[in-house]
């Protein structure tokens, strides 16, 4: 088995000094598909999620949690776009995140999908401080997921997390090999800034 041994080149370049979590986070797509992430790490993902802000503190994101062996993750796989069920089989969980997009009342949620991203994110650096490793997707089929969990109309499927532990990367087809060792890159802060 060929682990990215060399994890040193999947630190991020930064231009600052930032915290281990985030200078380390990264996105594999080599999932060990036998490990086991066990219900206590989900739960103290979850709950870097649930300790997010949100407008007006109305925290309107839901999760979906499917253990890889159980019938909801073969759900969640199956709606997956076939560049990402080619990967995602091997990780541990896939986390369904759910934007709540309107209140009981039918009342719009403008920044729901934005509180959404920003718990996924916490997910994320406390997954990966738990010595695990995510990778988002937009790649899949929202519809079908959304009448496949019997979802309330106010609800919208927006993205999919997988969980997992690092795996063999010679396990991934020729491609996604070269992206898994490939540069990690990003724009420069000056193409960010606006008027800096
Ligand atoms: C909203 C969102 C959707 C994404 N969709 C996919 C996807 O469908 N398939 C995939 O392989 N990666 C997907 N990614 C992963 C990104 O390609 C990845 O985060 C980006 O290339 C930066 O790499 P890094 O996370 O390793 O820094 C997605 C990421 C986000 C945040």
């Amino acid at each position: 088995m060929t682990l990215v041994t060399d994890l040193t080149s999947r630190r991020a370049d930064t231009s600052a000094a930032l915290i281990d979590p985030l200078v380390d986070r990264w996105s594999p797509r080599a999932f060990d598909p036998n490990a086991v992430v066990d219900p206590e790490s989900v739960r103290t993902v979850l709950e870097a999620a649930r300790w997010a802000p949100s407008a007006n503190n109305s925290q309107p994101w839901r999760f979906i949690v499917a253990h890889r062996g159980t019938p909801a993750f073969t759900t969640v796989h199956g709606a997956l776009a076939g560049f990402n069920q080619a990967w995602a089989d091997s990780a541990a969980v896939l986390v369904v995140n759910i934007a709540e997009v309107a209140d009981a009342e039918g009342k719009p949620r403008p920044w729901a999908r934005y509180d959404l991203g920003q718990a996924v994110a916490h997910l994320t650096v406390q997954a990966q401080h738990e010595g695990l490793h995510t990778h988002q997707m937009g790649g899949f089929d929202g519809p079908a997921l959304h009448d496949a969990f019997g979802l309330a109309d106010n609800l919208e499927v927006v993205s999919i997390t997988t969980i997992g532990v690092l795996g063999d990367v010679d396990s991934l087809p020729d491609v996604l090999r070269e992206r898994e060792i490939a540069p990690r890159q990003r724009k420069t802060l000056d193409e960010l800034v606006i008027g800096a």
